[in-house]
């Protein structure tokens, strides 16, 4: 299997959408991504590679920290398949750094794209990494082109029980739309839920020193209960639900999800719910 319905989704709808609304999901997983980012602890110098990318927010952060224009040979290659969100981290990191050679953007499938062994000091990702329709080759591949004793270090979304952002605006909308079923390790947002399996493909990949932990924080949704409807059945997690239903059924769907989430305003109007992800760090 070649990652095809993947491929598909982040080239299309699931890619157009992220694209669109870049700045707002930054902003709402972004302290996440830093959990990630200090983990992975990367240094002036280093070579690093985010998978799957997306729209650059994190491969701009891994640059700034991994060396100053001109200084050193610190470089960052975000490798992503959608060409939708590449052309929005190929126009953030032209605003950045201009000519500076220290960030390259490539669109491939991580899984298989082309990697010079032992190029990479860390091997970084932000929600990328959870797609691959066979994850252990997937991870090895990945892994030979790391360093020997090279970083790994990801985040990925832990139960979709513990992830409120998710369950929250679906289930609101399911008696209208329900969502697609997925199956409990398939390609997709929640499939490393259990930390015990992905520990186990991490080490069949061929890596060590892996450890998992856990790391809960809100997620700002909206500074008023509009923004985080708009959010969460535009962009979020009921966008796929609502794709396709008519103007009627999406107007209801709407005052549900407004009703689900109007349990969650704070004081300041501003609309937050929690999430629960793994921080996975690693070693070749
Ligand atoms: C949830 S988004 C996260 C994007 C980005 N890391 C961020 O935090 O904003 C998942 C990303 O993984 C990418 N992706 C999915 N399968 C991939 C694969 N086989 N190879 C490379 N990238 C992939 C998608 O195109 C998408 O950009």
């Amino acid at each position: 299997m070649g990652n095809e319905a993947q491929i598909e989704f982040w080239n299309t709808a699931g890619g157009e959408r992220w694209a669109a609304f870049q700045e707002r999901l930054d902003r709402s997983i972004r302290p996440i991504g830093l959990a990630a980012l200090e983990a992975a602890r990367p240094v002036p110098g280093e070579a690093v590679l985010d998978v799957g990318c997306g729209c650059g927010d994190t491969v701009l952060e891994l640059a700034r920290r991994v060396g100053a224009a001109g200084e050193g040979t610190g470089r960052v290659l975000g490798l992503d398949v959608s060409a939708p969100m590449l052309a929005r981290a190929e126009a953030r990191a032209r605003e950045a750094f201009g000519d500076d050679a220290r960030v390259e953007l490539a669109r491939g499938d991580a899984s298989r794209h082309p990697l010079a062994a032992e190029s990479f000091d860390v091997l970084f990702s932000r929600f990328g990494v959870m797609f691959f329709d066979e994850p252990v080759p997937a991870f090895a591949h990945l892994a030979r082109a790391l360093k020997k004793g090279g970083r790994v270090a990801f985040v990925c979304w832990r139960a979709y029980e513990d992830n409120a952002w998710a369950h929250v605006p679906r289930e609101a909308v399911a008696p209208l739309a329900p969502p697609q079923a997925q199956e409990p390790r398939a390609p997709g947002p929640f499939r490393f839920a259990e930390g015990e399996w992905l520990e186990s493909l991490l080490h069949e990949a061929g890596l060590t020193d892996v450890s998992l932990a856990r790391f809960d924080v809100p997620m700002f949704l909206g500074a008023s209960l509009d923004e985080a409807v708009d959010m969460t059945t535009q962009a979020g997690p009921a966008a796929r639900q609502l794709a396709e239903v008519d103007e009627d059924t999406r107007a209801r769907a709407l005052s549900l999800v407004r009703d689900a989430l109007s349990r969650h305003v704070a004081p300041d109007g501003h609309v937050a719910l929690g999430t629960s992800s793994w921080v996975v760090t690693a070693r070749r």
